[in-house]
Parts: structure tokens; C-alpha cells; sequence
């Protein structure tokens, strides 16, 4: 009797261990990418943008050419840069992500990216565009 009680006892036990542990985990927050590399900027352009950008708008998104053509370079058809370090809300190329239509037709032309594609570029932008 006293053993059965035992073993109850134990296995409530466990249960309630189990429990704080899946409570403990530490809060997800999806809207925060973390560090973001340039690396998974690009590799977004690779899918999204290249068919068009080695040339629509002047602009070139392919691999090894495109920070250059990104960072601090003004917008060939619009006022401002196409991305202002740390300032998303100046980016003409946030704004032609970001579905706002700031800057006339929304890219990828015909389309959108991804709520967590557009984000990602946001917090890119937002964490200094660093080329790394
Ligand atoms: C189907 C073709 C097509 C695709 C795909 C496409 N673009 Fe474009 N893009 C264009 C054309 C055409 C223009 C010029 C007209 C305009 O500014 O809307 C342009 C212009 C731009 C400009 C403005 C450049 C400037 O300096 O004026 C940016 C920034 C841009 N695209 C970013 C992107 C990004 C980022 C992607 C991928 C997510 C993308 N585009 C995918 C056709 C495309």
C-alpha cells in the first residue's frame, strides 16, 4: 500500500515537473530576426529580384553586385536613397517592399515577399546594413 502510494507520488511529481519546464521556456518574439546577415538579404534577391535586377531601374541585386548598388546609392527613379543605414522608413527599397506604394509599383513587380522577408530586410536596414 504504502509503495503504491509511492510510485503515485512519484508520477504526479513528474507531471507536475513537466509541466514548469515547458512554462519556463523563454518568451518567442517572431517579429525579432536577431542579427541579421547580409547573406539572408541576399539570398532573398537570389529568389525574388535577380530575373529582373541585373537592369530594371538601373538596379543590380546580383550576388557581388549588389551592396554596392544598394547602400548609400540614390534612387535612380525616385528621391532618396535606396537604403539609408539604420533608417527603414528612409529606404526607397523598404518602401518598394513594404506595400505601401511610397515608391509606385510594389516589388518582387507583379507580387509580394513574405511578411518574414519583408522584415528581415527592415531589421537589415534597421541594424546599420552591414555587409556581413
Ligand atoms: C518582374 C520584374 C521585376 C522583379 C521580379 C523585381 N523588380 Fe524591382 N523593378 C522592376 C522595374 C521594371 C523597376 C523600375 C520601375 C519602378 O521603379 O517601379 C524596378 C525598380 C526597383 C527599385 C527602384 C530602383 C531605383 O533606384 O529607382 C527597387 C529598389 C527594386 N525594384 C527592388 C526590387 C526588389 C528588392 C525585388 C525583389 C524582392 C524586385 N525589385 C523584383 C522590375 C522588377
Amino acid at each position: 500500500m504504502k509503495k503504491a502510494l509511492l510510485i503515485i507520488g512519484v508520477v504526479f511529481l513528474g507531471f507536475v515537473m513537466s509541466g514548469c519546464k515547458q512554462d519556463q521556456g523563454p518568451i518567442e518574439d517572431d517579429s525579432d530576426n536577431g542579427n541579421v546577415s547580409y547573406d539572408q538579404v541576399q539570398a532573398i534577391f537570389d529568389q525574388n529580384c535577380i530575373s529582373c535586377h541585373p537592369s530594371s531601374g538601373n538596379l543590380d541585386l546580383r550576388r557581388g553586385q549588389s551592396y554596392n548598388q544598394l547602400v548609400n546609392v540614390p534612387a535612380s527613379g525616385y528621391q532618396g536613397l535606396r537604403v539609408s543605414p539604420g533608417h527603414s522608413d528612409q529606404s526607397v527599397l523598404y518602401g518598394k517592399i513594404d506595400g505601401s506604394g511610397r515608391y509606385g509599383s510594389n516589388m518582387p513587380l507583379g507580387g509580394s515577399l513574405s511578411q518574414q522577408q519583408i522584415d528581415l530586410i527592415k531589421d537589415w536596414i534597421d541594424q546599420g546594413a552591414r555587409n556581413q
